[in-house]
Formats: structure tokens, C-alpha cells, sequence
């Protein structure tokens, strides 16, 4: 009875036992990133039926580009296949530190998990809980995700059950983030859209471990089109990629919203799938919007999406509640420290978050008209601090991409993401490859 009334219930964050604003921010003796972007092509490894592994970057700074093909089913069992050792170790590493976070969280040395959460695995135990967590989100999920888990775990050998629980994670824990859109007059003549997202999560974790870029070319539109999911080894849900449709997402996990945002919910699609369905099915601007605003929606984000095509771009205020869709002249939240920029939608950290939004202000201000890829490497993501796990800054319009991953466990140099080398990846390399023979 306890759980199903708990089952009943719309979550509420603690926010209200916790300040009503973040309160970091960046170090004002923050310095400039001048690291040389890495710009050569991806060089061929190998390939398998229906999928082909590429690498990029060179020294410690190595992302691998992994290319499938076919159904979901195939196109999993090809990523599982080619990424065998890895994805088996992200999917254990993930786990156990899910299971170390949980007890931190239940013992109340971190707060990160919604409160609903913590007494489920009270009640029923943490797989018991997670399960539970899949239950009730998958009714809004496509069931090509299943598939596609299904064929990764054939593919890897990696415990089905196991990837299914880790692919919860993002319901459950939140990020901090930032992101921008400029277009117009914030960019040079020519510039058309240029597009943010900074991940702040989880260094501590294992992701960092485990970048990949993984290029899907599904063999029937009715499994979408190609995209690019950056991402991690073994985690097929989106926090960032773009699309052969020129559409590229953002995401800012919230913990301090204002009462705009209304309630949360536990029942609808798990975010990460969401953005997913936006790089995997949306060919405009609009079709994203039309998503957004109809689907069941579930935690506090904002999000952003991004049309190069149409060198537009959307910020969302996003929950259970709320879609609410933004351009640069009718931004919120509005405050001094988060002033109206002409042609920037733009947020650092957070809802409320007045430390890093006012220096990211600044920097955006500082540079308008002159935003680039480079100008944002160089002087806005390190002087802001962040996108410490890992950062995409998207040039669609250019059909260049740029990447930068937290310092892996055995890698040394500078920890975060925003401080170490950007590798410049080229769209039409990943869009362009031909598939391996049919075997
Ligand atoms: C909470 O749990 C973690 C992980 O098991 C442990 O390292 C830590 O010492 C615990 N803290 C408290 C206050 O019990
Ligand atoms: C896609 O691949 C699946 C599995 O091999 C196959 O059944 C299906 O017919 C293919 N679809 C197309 C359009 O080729
Ligand atoms: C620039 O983006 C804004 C939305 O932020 C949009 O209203 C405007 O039309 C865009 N400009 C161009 C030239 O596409
Ligand atoms: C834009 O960048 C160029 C080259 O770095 C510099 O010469 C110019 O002064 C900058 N303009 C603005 C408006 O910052």
C-alpha cells in the first residue's frame, strides 16, 4: 500500500529543504584553453557485420567512432560486438557505482536521488527498484530501445538485466550543464548557428572512462535516420549528438527552479529517450517542438535543440508540468545576472544559478559578434569552468562538430574536459561512410 501510494504520487524535489539558488561559481582565476584543436580524419580499426570502429584524436585524447547498421536489434548486437571488453566493463562500473552512490544517498552523505526513489529501494531493494523505474516508463518508450539493448547485450555478452538498470540512471541522478544558441548578429557574416552543451556530472564516475561517438544508419526510416549519439560505450540514451537532419541537442539537469516549472513525475519517457527520438526521427526545428510539448514528460531540465538547417534554435523549460519554448527575446529567468543577449538563448548551470550565468553573460557579451567554435573553446567553456565530463560544441552549419572528454582514469594532464583537447570531427565523415560488405 505504502509503495503504491508512493507509485501515486507526483514527485516533488527536495529543493525546498535545500537553498533557493545554486551558490558556485566559477574561479575568477580561470584561464583560457589554448590547446591546438585536433583536426585530422578518424583512422578505419576494423569492422564486423553491420558496423565499423574508427578512432579519432591522437596521444591520450582517443575517442572511438563507432558505426552501425540495420535494425535496432543489429545495430546494438554490432556496437556490443565491436566494443566487447568496454561496454562489459561500463556496464559493471556504472552498476557498481550506482550501488555506491545509493548508499551514500540513503545514508545522506550526497543528495542527489529524488525522494521516491530512496524509499523504493527502502521497500523493494535497488534492482527491485530500478525495475520498477523501467516499468513505469516503458510504456512511453519506443520499443526499438529494446531491442537495441537486447542486441547490445547479445553483442557484448555484457548481463541484459544489468544494462537495462544502468540505462536508468539519468531519471535518477541530475547534472548541472550549460548551453547556448547564437545566430545573427552574435555570430560572423556566414556564421549561421553555432550550439553549446557543456556536461557537468558525475567526474568522479566511471563515464568519463568510456567516451564514444556512435553513428547509427538504421535500414529503414521507420527507424529514423542517421545520427550521432556522443556519448559512452555500452549507453545508447542521448545527452548529446546531432543529426544528418543538421538538428543538435542541449541539456541542463535542474535542481533550483523557480515555481514556473511546476511538478515533476515519475510516469512518462525518460529524458535521455526523448532526446534520442529528437536526433533519431525530427527533421525540423518544428517536429522537435511538436515532441516536446506532447510527450509525457517526466523531471526539471532545460533543454535545447538546435536547426542548423534553419539556423535556429530553441531553449525549453521543461517538466512534468511545463514545455515552454524560448528565443533570445523572451529568455528566462529574468535577472540581472542573466540579462536578454541579443540573438544568444544561453544558461550556465542552471535555473537559478546567478555565479556562473553572470560570467557566462559576460563572455557571451564579451565575444558578440564574433561567437566561433574556436572563440568558445579558447575563452567561454574554461573561463566559465564548464562541461567538466565532457563538451560538444556544434557547427552544423559548417558541418564540423567539436569534442572534448573528461581525463580518463589512466590519462594525465588536466581533469576536466573544458581544459584539455578539443577534437574537431568533420559531419560528412560520419555520414558519408559506407557500410561493410553484407556478409
Ligand atoms: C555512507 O556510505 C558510503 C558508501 O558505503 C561510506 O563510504 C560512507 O562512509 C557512509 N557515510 C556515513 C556517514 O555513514
Ligand atoms: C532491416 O533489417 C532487418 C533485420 O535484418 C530486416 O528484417 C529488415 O527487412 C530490414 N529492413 C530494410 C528496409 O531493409
Ligand atoms: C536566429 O534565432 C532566432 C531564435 O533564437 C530566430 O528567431 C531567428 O529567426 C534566427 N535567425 C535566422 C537568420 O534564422
Ligand atoms: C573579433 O575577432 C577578431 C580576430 O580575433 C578581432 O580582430 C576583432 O577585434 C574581434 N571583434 C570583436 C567585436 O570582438
Amino acid at each position: 500500500m505504502k509503495l503504491l501510494l508512493e507509485l501515486l504520487t507526483l514527485c516533488l524535489l527536495s529543493v525546498a529543504a535545500r537553498a533557493a539558488e545554486c551558490h558556485g561559481k566559477p574561479s575568477p582565476d580561470a584561464k583560457p584553453n589554448l590547446n591546438p584543436i585536433y583536426t585530422d580524419p578518424p583512422r578505419f580499426v576494423k569492422s564486423v557485420k553491420n558496423g565499423m570502429l574508427f578512432l579519432t584524436g591522437d596521444g591520450e585524447d582517443v575517442i572511438p567512432i563507432v558505426h552501425v547498421w540495420g535494425s535496432p536489434y543489429e545495430m546494438g548486437y554490432a556496437h556490443g560486438q565491436l566494443m566487447k571488453e568496454k561496454a562489459q566493463e561500463l556496464v559493471h562500473d556504472v552498476w557498481e557505482y550506482m550501488k555506491l552512490q545509493v548508499e551514500q544517498g540513503i545514508n545522506g552523505t550526497i543528495d542527489i536521488f529524488p525522494g521516491w526513489f530512496l524509499s523504493d529501494i527502502a521497500n523493494i531493494g535497488l534492482e527491485a527498484a530500478l525495475d520498477l523505474e523501467t516499468d513505469v516508463t516503458k510504456p512511453y518508450t519506443g520499443s526499438y530501445f529494446y531491442e537495441e539493448l537486447k542486441g547490445l547485450a547479445d553483442g557484448s555478452g555484457a548481463p541484459y538485466k544489468t544494462i537495462e538498470r544502468i540505462h536508468m540512471i539519468g531519471e535518477l541522478t541530475k547534472g548541472a550543464c550549460s548551453m547556448f544558441g547564437a545566430n545573427e548578429s552574435a555570430v560572423p557574416a556566414g556564421g549561421g548557428l553555432l550550439q553549446l552543451r557543456a556536461l557537468d556530472w558525475n567526474v568522479d564516475g566511471p563515464f568519463k572512462n568510456f567516451p564514444q561517438v556512435t553513428v547509427y544508419h538504421p535500414n529503414d526510416t521507420k527507424y529514423g535516420h542517421a545520427f550521432a549519439n556522443i556519448g559512452f560505450t555500452g549507453w545508447i540514451g542521448s545527452i548529446t549528438g546531432f543529426s544528418s537532419q543538421l538538428l543538435a541537442i542541449s541539456e541542463i539537469g535542474v535542481s533550483f527552479p523557480d515555481e514556473t516549472f511546476g511538478h515533476e513525475s515519475r510516469f512518462g519517457v525518460p529524458f535521455t529517450y526523448i532526446l534520442r527520438d529528437i536526433l533519431q526521427f525530427d527533421k525540423t526545428l518544428e517536429d522537435a517542438v511538436t515532441r516536446l510539448s506532447t510527450a509525457h514528460r517526466t523531471c526539471n531540465l532545460i533543454l535545447g535543440v538546435g536547426d542548423a538547417k534553419a539556423t535556429q534554435f530553441r531553449g525549453v523549460e521543461y517538466s512534468a508540468a511545463t514545455a515552454d519554448f524560448f528565443t533570445w527575446d523572451n529568455l528566462r529567468p529574468e535577472a540581472d545576472w542573466h540579462p536578454r543577449i541579443k540573438d544568444i538563448v544561453y544558461w550556465g548551470m542552471d535555473w537559478l544559478c546567478p555565479g556562473y550565468n553572470e560570467v557566462l553573460a559576460a563572455q557571451l557579451n564579451k565575444y558578440h559578434g564574433n561567437l566561433t567554435a574556436e572563440i568558445t573553446i579558447q575563452e567561454i567553456v574554461p573561463i566559465v569552468q564548464t562541461g567538466d565530463l565532457h563538451i560538444a560544441v556544434y557547427d552544423l552549419t559548417k558541418g564540423l562538430v567539436y569534442i572534448s572528454y573528461a581525463k580518463g582514469e589512466s590519462e594525465t594532464g588536466p581533469l576536466y574536459a573544458y581544459d584539455r583537447t578539443f577534437i574537431e570531427v568533420k559531419t560528412a565523415d560520419l555520414f558519408n561512410v559506407t557500410p561493410p560488405g553484407l556478409v
